[in-house]
């Protein structure tokens, strides 16, 4: 009987494959790196064939792990690493330059020209998005502009483009299938989250053709189905989300006003608005966070472009810790950070300062500062950038309710404690923090019928623990302070 999922999480450093079975219980996993490419000052790509080799190996091999075969499998569902964008020959399959991370900040001047022609409304008002190299927008004009030919071929109806899902649906499907969903649709800045359409407009303003662009479909539902020769049989593609909006799913925030935070690469707090897209005011994005039986929900987005990828810098670049996991307790054997603050602004900061061109900093450093120190600072961090994003979603949308972290350093305990203390909230941690693969196993799972409805999903969902803030209210404030000066230091430099 066919009754596992099988979770394709393709993220920013790793493609995972998670296998889960009917009663939405992860069964077997499977992670594979795969390099990082940095060709310049803040460009950030990946080879497209290394995206596509280590997620197809990573699905075959759990499949291999779990002792089952390609026919036990109900559906597939994608989780993937948003807005980063490849462009390919329709006809050979070949990426004509490597895809161009969501991190990746080459079109920074593009964006500012943007803006200052008065850009910035006419974006906001049918995307939801601000202007910024993150979105997909502006790399695909990037591409068609630097890459010799590209443009031609792409009038011609010769060039595909797509986020990573839609790179992996074309080639599970043996290039007969040329889709995305609507929530990786929505982190474009090409699509109209309102009448829910590529919007001729932008595509005019930016000179990409229509016929580049692939149908946007629903979250979950009939999407596809791979190749006889990839698997061994046929699986159906049934669900398809980018991560975060996978994640927030995952964790079951269905109601309005539910937050989820994210802490994987960057650090993602998405809150659901319901069926109604929510305008801020504060420097978040307005977002699609699924289509699902003919309705669409929003939600509202604070992306902070580096937070566990701050851990994996010290590991490989500082080389002053061996694993992420010894973080805990390095950052545990010191009292505080001895006033050190690291605003790990590799890339510009995101959400809510948008400012592309601040770049990393380290603060407070004295002759007694040691790694352990760095460390905390670096973990503490992510949990005060989690704090900006969270004031400014108050700010617009009202009191939160619950928040529930997950990602790979929600495993965390320091940063889930300090995390509660720093928002003055209780942080709420599922046992399985993998939440974005669940996510995508749960939109497969109603698109091939395995689970019925959403309510279901609430049934099958994770125990979790709890963690309440008990940091006093002066030493909170004075905390926020120091971060406050840091964040500006990197501003300014
Ligand atoms: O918007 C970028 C985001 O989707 C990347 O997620 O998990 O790879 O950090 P992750």
């Amino acid at each position: 009987m066919k009754e596992y999922i099988l979770s394709l999480d393709q993220g920013t450093t790793s493609s995972r494959a998670v296998l889960f079975n009917a009663k939405g219980e992860k069964v077997a996993s499977v992670q594979k790196e795969y390099p990082q490419i940095f060709p310049g000052n803040g460009w950030v790509e990946h080879d497209p064939m290394d995206i596509l080799e280590s997620q197809l190996s990573s699905a075959r091999e759990v499949i291999a792990k779990a002792g089952i075969t390609a026919e036990d499998v109900a559906a597939i569902g994608i989780a993937n690493q948003r807005e980063t964008t490849i462009l390919w020959d329709k006809n050979t399959g070949k990426p004509v330059y490597n895809a161009i991370v969501w991190q990746c900040r080459r079109t920074s001047e593009d964006c500012a020209r943007m803006e200052s022609q008065g850009l910035q409304k006419f974006f906001k008002d049918k995307t939801g998005l601000l202007i910024d190299p993150y979105f997909s927008a502006t790399k695909i004009k990037w591409i068609l502009e630097n890459v010799e030919g590209v443009r031609e071929r792409a009038e011609k109806g010769e060039i595909l483009f797509g986020t990573v899902d839609c790179w992996l649906i074309w080639n599970l499907t043996g290039g007969r299938v040329h889709v995305t969903d609507y929530s990786n649709a929505s982190r474009t800045m090409l699509f109209n989250i309102h009448t829910l359409e590529w919007d001729r407009e932008i595509l005019g303003l930016l000179g990409i053709p229509s016929c580049m662009l692939p149908e946007v479909k629903e979250c979950s539902g009939d999407l596809g189905e791979t190749e006889e020769n990839i698997f061994g049989s046929r699986i159906k593609i049934a669900g398809c989300a980018g991560d975060q909006q996978a994640a927030l799913f995952g964790q079951c925030c269905f109601r309005e006003g539910d937050v989820k935070n994210t802490y994987g690469t960057g650090g993602f707090l998405l809150m659901n608005t319901g069926e109604k897209p929510v305008e801020s005011r504060h420097g978040l994005l307005t977002t699609i966070a699924w289509g699902i039986g003919g309705k669409v929900n929003y939600a509202l987005e604070g992306s902070v472009f580096v937070s566990g990828a701050a851990v994996k810098w010290l590991r490989d670049e500082l080389c002053i810790i061996r694993t992420a996991s010894e973080t805990e307790e390095l950052a545990r054997s010191v009292e505080d950070t001895g006033g050190v603050y690291f605003v790990p602004a590799f890339v510009g900061l995101g959400a809510p300062y948008w400012k592309p061109e601040a770049r990393g900093m380290i603060t407070g450093l004295t002759r007694g500062t040691n790694r352990c120190h760095i460390v905390r600072a670096t973990l503490e961090a992510m949990c005060y950038q989690t704090y900006d994003v969270l004031r400014a979603m108050e700010e617009d949308a009202g009191a939160i309710g619950s928040i529930k972290a997950d990602g790979g350093a929600a495993s965390n305990d320091f940063l889930m404690e300090f995390q509660a203390d720093i928002l003055g909230h209780s942080v709420i941690r599922p046992y399985n923090v993998e939440s974005t693969a669940t996510g995508a196993a749960y939109l497969a799972g109603l698109g091939c019928g395995l689970w019925g409805s959403m309510e279901e999903l609430v049934g099958v969902s994770d125990k979790f623990r709890e963690f309440i803030p008990s940091m006093s209210e002066g030493k909170r404030s004075d905390l926020i302070g120091g971060w406050k000066k840091a964040v500006q230091a990197a501003i300014r430099e």
